[in-house]
This record gives structure tokens, C-alpha cells and sequence, in this order.
């Protein structure tokens, strides 16, 4: 933010640095205008085409938490260091992918693009996931802890089915969110994990590549 900081907030680097998951919340609600800055910055994440094909499920209700948590598998007497940390969030938000906003984008005269040509990636899911990293960076922001975290596959359909979600959605996982409280919860991967300091090449790839490791011409 180079100084230009606003009242309150958490200076922009401040807010990059101190980003991590948080898998244990404290006994108090999110603020509704709160969660809404979280959606609304959400929405404000780039898109391929400007097609916008995220949907947001926000569930803030204890009920539809609880409903999300049996829905995506979690039985009410299954019980593990990370589920009954997890299951302490007073808000789930869900991002949704939305491939059929693509291809109808795609087809417009702006873009006509071969409809049956395959994206490079998938849009749709890059655009999504960064719509989540904007959640996760107005929780922090906001004072507040958040973790995303997958969706089991087998789980998908009832999650859907349990909010009545249009089944060409696909929900690119969930994320927690509430006011922090001292790690008791799981502490995930980063415990187990140093942070990887080779992943950027400036000009050329410094290290070895494919042909040097002998799996191009074999
Ligand atoms: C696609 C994706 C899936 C993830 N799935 C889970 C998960 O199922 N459970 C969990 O506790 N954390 C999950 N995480 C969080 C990662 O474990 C976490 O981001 C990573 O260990 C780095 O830690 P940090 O985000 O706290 O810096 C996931 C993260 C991503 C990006």
C-alpha cells in the first residue's frame, strides 16, 4: 500500500505475511458487514473474458454450518483434532466454478473462440481459486482467521444437494472463517514443511530441467 495506509487496516504486505490457515476459531459471531466486505472483494478478483463464473454459498447460520459439516461427511459423533477444531467456524463460504459461464462467453462475438477448443487450464477454476485468495486476504484484513480446505470427492453431490446448488457448479472447496483464538486446532502442513526458497527463475531455469534429469528422449 506504500504508506497509504487506511485507518484500521492491516498494511497490504502485513496482510501477505501474515495469511495462514487457521483451523480453530473462537466463540463469537462474524460481524455481517464483515463477511459481506469478504464476499464483496471476492467478487472483485480478475476473471478470463470478465466471464465471472464464481458463485459464492455463504453460510453463516449455525444450522447451515452444522448442515455443511454432515453434508460434506463429517457424521455429528466423528470427532478429530482437525474437525473439531474446524467445526468451531461460525462462517463457511463456498466458491463455485461455473464452466457453462465460459463457454457461453467464449462464443460471444468479442471472442468467438472454437466452442470445442479445451481452455489451456481450466478458467474457471483459476478464476475461482482467485476469489478465494481474496477471501482469505480481507479475513486477515478484517482481523479475522480463515482455511481452505477441499471438498472430499464422494462428498460433492450431498454438499450440493443439501443447498439445493445447481449440479454444473463445482465447488472448488470451502473456506472457515471466524475470530482467531490461540492455536489449539491443527497446526497443518507448514509444521511437518519448510517453505520452498528455489521456486523462482529469473531469466532461465536455475536447477535442473526435464532434459537434464534424462525424462525428455527416453
Ligand atoms: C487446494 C488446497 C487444498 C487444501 N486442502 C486443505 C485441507 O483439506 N485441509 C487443511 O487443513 N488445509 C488444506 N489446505 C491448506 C494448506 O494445507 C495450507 O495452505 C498449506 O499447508 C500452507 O499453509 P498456510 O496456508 O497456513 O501458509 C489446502 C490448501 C489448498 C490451496
Amino acid at each position: 500500500m506504500g504508506g497509504a495506509c487506511h485507518s484500521g487496516a492491516v498494511e497490504f504486505q502485513e496482510v501477505v505475511r501474515r495469511r495462514r490457515m487457521v483451523r480453530q476459531y473462537a466463540d463469537r459471531p462474524v460481524a455481517p458487514a464483515s463477511l459481506d466486505r469478504l464476499l464483496t472483494n471476492a467478487t472483485r478478483g480478475p476473471s478470463a473474458g470478465f466471464s465471472q463464473g464464481t458463485e459464492l454459498l455463504a453460510l453463516d447460520d449455525p444450522d447451515d454450518v452444522a448442515l455443511f459439516w454432515t453434508a460434506t461427511g463429517a457424521a455429528s459423533g466423528t470427532h478429530n483434532v482437525w474437525l473439531d477444531g474446524m467445526r468451531t467456524a461460525p462462517v463457511v463460504v463456498v466458491p463455485l466454478a461455473d464452466e457453462s459461464a465460459y463457454r457461453r462467453r467464449y462464443a460471444e462475438p468479442d471472442k468467438a473462440r472454437d466452442t470445442d477448443a479445451e481452455w489451456p487450464v481450466p478458467y474457471w477454476l483459476v478464476d475461482t481459486a482467485m476469489a478465494a485468495l481474496l477471501i482469505l486476504q480481507t479475513a486477515v484484513d478484517e482481523g479475522l482467521g480463515a482455511c481452505f480446505f477441499g471438498i472430499p470427492a464422494e462428498h460433492v453431490d450431498s454438499f450440493l444437494a443439501a443447498f439445493g446448488v445447481p449440479s454444473h457448479l463445482v465447488p472448488i472447496g470451502a473456506i472457515t472463517l471466524g475470530h482467531r483464538v490461540a492455536d489449539a486446532g491443527s497446526p497443518g502442513s507448514p509444521d511437518r514443511r519448510e517453505r520452498r526458497t528455489d521456486v523462482i527463475h529469473h531469466g532461465r531455469w536455475a536447477g535442473p530441467g526435464l532434459r537434464d534429469l534424462g525424462h525428455v528422449g527416453e
